[in-house]
């Protein structure tokens, strides 16, 4: 299965240097150059209609970075799954760890934005990871699983949803875990999504993410774990978003 790399854009680009960016990344995308991961980028809400239109008839899928869990309703300056479905987006990033610190979302509250995602269509990459503290304190598989149990709906597996293992303490920080305990940990969601789903589970795609770069891509992707990898920082750089798909 090729593996998918993603860039999560987070709160950067204007509407220009998005719409520059995909061009570049659109120009650089393929097989030719070297590239065979599946790939996806994620900007802001506010870029998606320009990013959709310019990678229109690409290989390169386009993602949104949250969702509210309604589908529509009085919620002032939200935005819901059907209406990024209706700008072109198959996929929607859901409980990063930005989001859940700086705005308290709970796993109970990323569930229901699952299950509004996935009847809207989209497939939900859903986040989860330690801060350095649970980690210190040796708690880093039971944070996860927690997290993992109660963020995902009932008819995720069966709707291919992603799970991205991002440890806070390597998002935006240029630390990586070891590859030992990357492959320890995605052994364990592997784990976790088979008991909880079973066959329907199927062969789903775990991918790591915090400070992944052109310098450390290929080590972490060629690990069997790794399904793929999720991008900060590197993919507002179309030559290292593209260095790391041709790694992959
Ligand atoms: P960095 O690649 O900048 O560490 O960010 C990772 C991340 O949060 C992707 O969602």
């Amino acid at each position: 299965m090729a593996k998918l790399i993603a860039g999560n854009w987070k709160m950067h680009g204007l509407s220009a240097e998005a719409a520059a960016l995909a061009s570049a990344l659109k120009e650089g995308a393929s097989p030719v150059a070297g590239v065979r991961a599946e790939l996806l980028v994620c900007p802001p809400f506010t870029a998606l209609a320009t990013v959709g239109a310019v990678l229109r008839d690409s290989p390169i899928a386009l993602g949104a970075q949250d969702c509210h869990p309604a589908p529509s309703g009085a919620h002032t300056g939200d935005v819901s799954a059907p209406m990024l479905k209706d700008l072109g987006a198959r996929f929607v990033i859901l409980g990063h760890s930005e989001r859940r610190t700086g705005h308290g979302e709970s796993d109970a509250l990323v569930r229901a934005k699952v299950a509004s995602a996935i009847a809207a269509g989209l497939i939900p990459i859903v986040c989860v990871g330690e801060s350095l503290a649970e980690r210190e304190a040796g708690r880093e598989e039971a944070v996860v699983s927690a997290q993992l149990a109660a963020s995902l709906s009932d008819d995720f597996a069966a709707a291919c949803g992603t799970v991205a293992y991002e440890p806070v303490w390597a998002i935006g920080t240029g630390r990586t875990p070891t590859a030992q305990q990357i492959a320890a940990m995605h052994a364990l969601i592997r784990a976790g999504l088979a008991a909880r789903f079973g066959a329907a589970g199927g062969d789903p795609l775990i991918l790591y993410g915090g400070s992944v770069k052109p310098d450390n891509a290929a080590s972490i992707l060629a690990l069997p774990e790794v399904g793929g990898a999720l991008v900060g920082g590197a993919s507002l750089v179309a030559a290292d978003f593209l260095a790391i798909a041709a790694a992959a």
